[in-house]
């Protein structure tokens, strides 16, 4: 866990996205009770930060239409950031009546992904957003802002760089602390990655960077070590693997959280997260939502997990040392 840091395994910060993208995503309404249980599950794992819910339009996200019941009823644990999804100055006044520590403000860099999704122009989006951070400032909220379709739009194609760092300045200069660079739908690969993830860190030295990716093309895994290999120390990921974007065709799961750990652990970074915990909490998710996950460590188990020889095992040692003799 985090308390016994080691300074040469270096510490990334996971915030796991499954009660927000995971359930927003799902066709059976699950019971404000039984979020709750999920969360809280969540929060005994180590995880840094849990998005717990969004607080957008019970029109446009029906699965979600109890953001403020959950809020409530979650048992916060210190040391967690509870953050959740914030649209517009409506959705912010209904966080603060509940107390979320972080807003989790979103915007597409892809104007027809902004309308499609938001129902804004891109401009129209950063003005509301602009108000909604002076609310928060005004009530001593963090605010981090989530970039849509920043490795590419599924119906413009490639996005410019040079429009993700336009948006990325103009909310770090209006007081966002960090940028959560998001591949909506699975569009981004490994060096491309490395490179927004390399370039944003040229334009801001110091604002925290967060990736959040989506498995869609099988690239997930791929992409968080590429970026982990170029610095990036936050990651958005889900648990089972859920998530995906009803505004955006094809959309899939996120990078799933406790195969993403799995990895990271292996490869010598500290997560400060307990695996089998989490692996526990994945493993009640199909209970939820009636369809098995992608979740790799929900079947198959860490790669030292080992199984009991077969019953015949010894009888086959023994025929075939017998052949040998
Ligand atoms: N929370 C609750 N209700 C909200 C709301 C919010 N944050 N924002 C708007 N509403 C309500 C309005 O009060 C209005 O209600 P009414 O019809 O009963 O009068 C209705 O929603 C429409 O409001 P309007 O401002 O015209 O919004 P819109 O229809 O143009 O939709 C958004 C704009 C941003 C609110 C909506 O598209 C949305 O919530 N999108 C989120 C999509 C999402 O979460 N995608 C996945 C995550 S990236
Ligand atoms: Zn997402």
């Amino acid at each position: 866990m985090s308390a016994t840091a080691n300074p040469h395994r270096p510490r990334v910060y996971v915030n796991d996205v499954a009660p927000r993208d995971g359930l927003q995503n799902e066709a059976t309404f699950v019971p404000t009770p039984a979020k709750i249980a999920l969360i809280d599950a969540l929060s005994k794992t180590g995880l840094a930060k849990i998005e717990a819910t969004s607080f957008v339009s019970p029109k446009a996200i029906p699965a979600l239409a109890d953001a403020a019941e959950v809020m409530r009823g979650i048992n916060r644990v210190p040391g967690v950031v509870y953050t959740a999804l914030i649209p517009n100055v409506r959705g912010a006044e209904r966080a603060l009546e509940c107390g979320v520590d972080e807003f989790n403000l979103v915007m597409s860099c892809s104007e027809t992904h902004n309308l499609t999704n938001l129902r804004m122009t891109r401009a129209q989006s950063q003005a509301s957003l602009g108000e909604v951070i002076a609310q928060a400032k005004g009530a001593g909220v963090p605010v981090n802002v989530s970039l849509s379709c920043v490795f590419g739009c599924p119906m413009e194609g490639d996005v410019a760089e040079a429009e993700v760092m336009r948006l990325a300045d103009a909310f770090l200069a209006a007081g966002a602390t960090g940028i959560t660079l998001c591949d909506t739908t699975g569009m981004a690969y490994p060096t491309q990655v490395a490179a927004v993830c390399a370039e944003y860190r040229k334009h801001f030295p110091v604002a925290d960077l967060t990736l959040h990716v989506h498995d869609t093309r099988g690239m997930a895994l791929a992409n968080v070590m590429a970026a982990a290999n170029a610095g990036v120390r936050r990651f958005d990921a889900s648990l089972g693997g859920l998530g995906g974007c009803p505004y955006a065709p094809g959309a899939s799961g996120n990078a799933c959280t406790e195969d993403m750990v799995h990895m990271l652990d292996l490869i010598g970074f500290d997560t400060g997260i307990d695996l089998p915990a989490l692996i526990a909490a994945a493993k009640t998710l199909p209970g939820l939502i009636g369809h098995d996950t992608p979740s790799q460590m929900a079947k198959a188990g860490p790669r030292l997990q080992l199984h009991p020889v077969p019953a015949s095992f010894a009888e086959t040692r023994a025929r075939a040392e017998a052949r040998a003799a």
